[in-house]
């Protein structure tokens, strides 16, 4: 998907300053965390340049995008609504800039609140979104989450749920339902 990549290119340079060198170290451990797994490292690159493509656009403007391009939006993303950056970003993309690769296309759209259907290439953009290593500071437990997505992409992700929805539900907020379904499916495949 060369021009998927230059399209990509090409909108990122509209990005702000701050957002593009996240989207780059975000590349940089996508690809890491991609020859660990045996994933694909052009799909890789792909993700974790697409995954921030609507993150500079406001909240009110992203509700709106939703409407128009069709994107389910639940009462979760209605009160936080910067949620649909991921699926609107997506949907941006395969309508506008053919993005076709389904498993590319969910990495996007599900990077904010995970969903029971990732496979390994939207687990590994999910997590090297919260693996940018500026994000030390947010994600106290940052250093063993890398160690053990360098292991497995599906016991980092449970972790990484488990812990934040810990913390939201400690905080009287809400869970997005698309988290919990993915938490769940992680618990139930990990047991067997
Ligand atoms: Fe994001
Ligand atoms: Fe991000």
């Amino acid at each position: 998907m060369p021009e998927l990549l230059q399209r990509l290119q090409y909108r990122l340079k509209s990005l702000p300053d701050g957002l593009q060198a996240h989207i780059y170290r975000v590349r940089d451990v996508a690809q890491e965390l991609a020859a660990c797994h045996q994933v694909d490292p052009k799909r890789a690159e792909l993700g974790a340049l697409a995954h921030d493509v609507c993150r500079a656009v406001p909240g009110d403007d992203l509700l709106k995008m939703s409407a128009d391009l069709g994107v389910t939006v639940t009462d979760v993303d209605r009160d936080f609504p910067l949620l649909l950056h991921g699926p609107v970003g997506a949907e941006l993309l395969r309508q506008e800039e053919g993005l076709n690769d389904l498993g590319l296309y969910q990495a996007v759209r599900w990077h904010s609140t995970a969903h029971a259907s990732l496979d390994d290439l939207g687990k590994l953009v999910f997590l090297a979104d919260k693996l940018d290593p500026q994000k030390s500071a947010v994600y106290s437990y940052q250093a063993r989450l890398h160690e053990t997505a360098q292991e497995s992409l599906d016991l980092a992700l449970l972790e990484f749920l488990s812990r934040e929805m810990a913390v939201r539900l400690e905080k009287g907020e809400t869970v997005h339902p698309a988290s919990v379904d993915a938490r769940n499916n992680l618990v139930l495949r990990l047991k067997s």
